[in-house]
């Protein structure tokens, strides 16, 4: 019995590591967002339609701007009808090329009756690959009911836009409505106050919450009850947390949606050691128990 005490010992400890590590990959499964599809020269049509919706809903933003549904935002012109519009609305030029154009280069031909005011999607907020420029003419294309007949080329892949990296917390930002009451690193409304700074003096845990209740606490020289009390149920949790991660480097912290930044302090390497503890507990008594039969 005594020999076998050492090697159930290390069973035991084999089986809280594969536990700990588990649980520390869990909560990633669970917050992040698919894998984004790569587009390569080789992307079928259809998987390039389905990626070039994916980048309008998300990624890009437009949807701040643009509708593509019946309901949905004026700003900018109905993207259900961009694709037929495109053939006429410049001479000498194809729908495709203008297509490209009007995401690349908005301001090369204004929409009559809009106003300039669209970035270039090789810019942030969209930082857009010609690539994935190209998804996005596909998918007006199919939108639009026309011919998909954009083609991706292998250099298409290439950055081509601004090298800084566009967080993703900002994007969701945009794309939730914060940005249109407050100013965060430079951009944003007035409605309510510039939230560059706020991680410097929330935590997270704060932040999360006010997103979810708004009236968790009123910001001094504001008015309670502006901010949308509905406004964090519509945001799934994984976005919240990026919203907050945003915000956090912003104020110069880092902050991870999944905690993976330190290990030992995550649920699932807690939850491993408590295995551990009741295990090592089991073990004990097994030991006490065995000692007393041969004294017996
Ligand atoms: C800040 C608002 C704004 C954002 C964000 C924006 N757009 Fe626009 N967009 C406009 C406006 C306004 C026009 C019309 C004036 C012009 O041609 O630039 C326009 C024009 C267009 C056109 C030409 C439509 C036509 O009928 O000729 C396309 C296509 C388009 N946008 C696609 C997009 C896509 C895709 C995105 C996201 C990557 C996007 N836009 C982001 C405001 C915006
Ligand atoms: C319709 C306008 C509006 C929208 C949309 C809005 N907010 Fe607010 N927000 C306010 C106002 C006004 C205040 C100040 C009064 C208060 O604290 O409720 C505020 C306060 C805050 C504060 C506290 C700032 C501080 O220094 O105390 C944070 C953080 C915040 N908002 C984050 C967000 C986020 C994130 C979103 C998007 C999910 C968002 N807000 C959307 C109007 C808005």
């Amino acid at each position: 019995m005594r020999a076998q005490i050492p090697r159930i010992f290390l069973f035991v400890l084999a089986v809280v590591g594969i536990y700990a590590y588990v649980g520390q990959l869990l909560p990633q499964f669970e917050e992040h967002p698919p894998a984004k599809t790569v587009i390569t020269a080789q992307t079928p049509p259809e998987e390039l339609v389905r990626a070039g919706e994916d980048l309008v809903r998300a990624k890009g933003g437009c949807l701040v701007c643009h509708k593509v549904t019946e309901s949905g935002n004026e700003r900018g012109p109905d993207l259900r009808k961009a694709a037929a519009a495109a053939a006429s609305r410049k001479p000498g030029m194809e729908g495709e090329g203008y297509l490209i154009e009007s995401l690349v280069d908005p301001d090369a031909l204004l929409v009559p009756g809009f106003p300039k005011m669209m970035p270039s999607a090789l810019r942030p907020p969209a930082n857009f690959t010609m690539a994935e420029v190209k998804a996005v003419v596909a998918y007006l294309q199919a939108l639009g009911g026309t011919e998909v007949t954009v083609k991706v080329r292998d250099e298409d892949a290439a950055r081509s836009g601004s090298a800084t990296p566009q967080h993703r917390g900002k994007t969701l930002a945009a794309q939730y409505g914060c940005l249109g009451c407050h100013k965060a690193d430079g951009e944003g409304g007035a409605v309510g106050p510039d939230i560059t700074r706020v991680a410097a003096t929330r935590e997270p845990a704060e932040l999360l919450r006010k997103i979810v209740e708004p009236s968790a606490w009123t910001t001094p020289g504001f008015q309670a009850g502006i901010m949308p009390a509905e406004i964090g149920r519509a945001i799934p949790e994984g976005d919240r947390h990026e919203i907050v991660a945003w915000l956090a480097a912003l104020a110069g912290k880092s902050y991870s949606p999944t905690g993976a930044a330190s290990p030992w302090s995550h649920e699932g390497v807690r939850l491993g050691l408590a295995i551990f503890i009741f295990n090592a507990l089991m073990l004990a008594a097994l030991a006490v128990a065995a000692h007393r039969e041969r004294r017996a």
